[in-house]
């Protein structure tokens, strides 16, 4: 028996594209079910300014196969020598879309994050009279805090802080992991969102070390305990508008994965759609796949619902995807979710 869903074609509101060869072999997996994608600017230089902003674009479309469509979303990479007049002027012209804060150190190429939040307090003001939206790594990265504690400690200490100093900053945490971190969302219903990643709604934090160390589902924020990816299942097949999907799917190769000292990141881009109509069909809430995929997203960032479809059906085989996508710089290993998944995106 095969079943069948339609949904309105949906959008990843937090991707890592990379550039070069790896940008070459991962954008088509994302482009191949996705219409736009918020683009993560942590490349090496960070992507901080209007014009480093416009050309990574640029550089995107140029990747994209013949016949293939994908709308970049641009982000600035928050640093604290941003100069608001820029930021303002690449969101009037339309090229950016968010400004993305990393407090320094937090993960991967975050080195030129922020230290002092004080320094990027005019940025913030700018942004929330423009109405641009900042997206949050919510970690503290001090060294006495526990990795698992993180994203609470962040809420309370630097999160809360800046919102409360900065009315109307439109804010979206990304790749939320714990349950203080749905909850803070709840609790706050004016211009705050948050996404939520494929792989936190599958895996908790005994996937990763339980049975021999398992690189490839390493990522920041690390996933946490199994009652805090329940509370992520709970609010994102809720059908509450302020949670939507990004993907965060960052490609890293094997050797940089599978090494004394991996780097975070899990590729998810090329079988997202198929795990979370699966992970939604468990929660009886097929009917908010697409809300959670497609319309939460759009809604939050002003921008309209895409208007062509995909389409997601169940069969009785398992449904094969590829176990790596092969780059330039070396194979890339597709989140294994570790169960049989029947539903294929088309
Ligand atoms: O796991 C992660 N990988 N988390 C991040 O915040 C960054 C990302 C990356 O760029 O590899
Ligand atoms: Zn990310």
């Amino acid at each position: 028996m095969t079943q069948s869903l339609t949904i309105a074609r949906p959008d990843d509101w937090h991707l890592h594209l990379r550039d070069g060869a790896m940008m070459q072999a991962v954008l088509p997996e994302t482009a191949r079910h996705f219409a736009r994608g918020i683009i993560m600017p942590n490349l090496v230089p960070p992507v901080v300014t209007g014009d480093q902003a416009a050309a990574y674009r640029e550089r995107i479309l140029a990747a994209l196969p013949e016949g293939m469509q994908f709308d970049p979303l641009m982000v600035l990479y928050l640093t604290e020598n941003t100069d608001p007049e820029d930021v303002a002027a690449a969101h009037a012209s339309g090229l950016v879309k968010a400004v993305k804060l990393y407090p320094a150190g937090a993960t991967t190429n975050s080195a030129s994050g922020v230290q002092n939040f004080d320094n990027v307090r005019p940025v913030l003001e700018k942004m929330a009279e423009i109405g641009l939206p900042l997206c949050v790594h919510g970690e503290v990265t001090d060294a006495e805090i526990d990795i698992f504690d993180r994203e609470a400690v962040f809420i309370d200490r630097v999160l809360d802080p800046i919102r409360q100093a900065t009315p109307g900053l439109k804010v979206v945490m990304e790749h939320i992991t714990t349950s203080n971190g749905v909850d803070y969302v709840k609790a706050n219903d004016k211009d705050l969102g948050a996404t939520i990643t494929t792989h936190h709604l599958i895996i908790n934090r005994n996937h990763i070390l339980v049975g021999g160390i398992k690189p490839h589902y390493y990522c920041l924020p690390v996933a946490k305990r199994e009652e805090h990816r329940l509370a992520l299942r709970a609010a994102a097949t809720s059908g509450d508008a302020r949670y939507f999907l990004g993907t965060d799917s960052a490609p890293h190769t094997d050797p940089l994965k599978e090494n004394s000292c991996g780097c975070a990141g899990c590729f998810t881009a090329t079988n997202t759609m198929s795990l979370l109509a699966h992970v939604f069909e468990e929660e009886n809430a097929l009917q908010n796949l697409e809300g959670f995929a497609s319309k939460n997203g759009p809604a939050f960032y002003g921008l309209p619902v895409n208007s062509d479809t995909l389409t997601l059906t169940k069969s009785s085989t398992a449904t094969q995807f590829p176990e790596k996508i092969e780059s330039q710089d070396g194979p890339v290993t597709v989140f294994d979710p570790g169960f049989p998944v029947f539903w294929t995106a088309t």
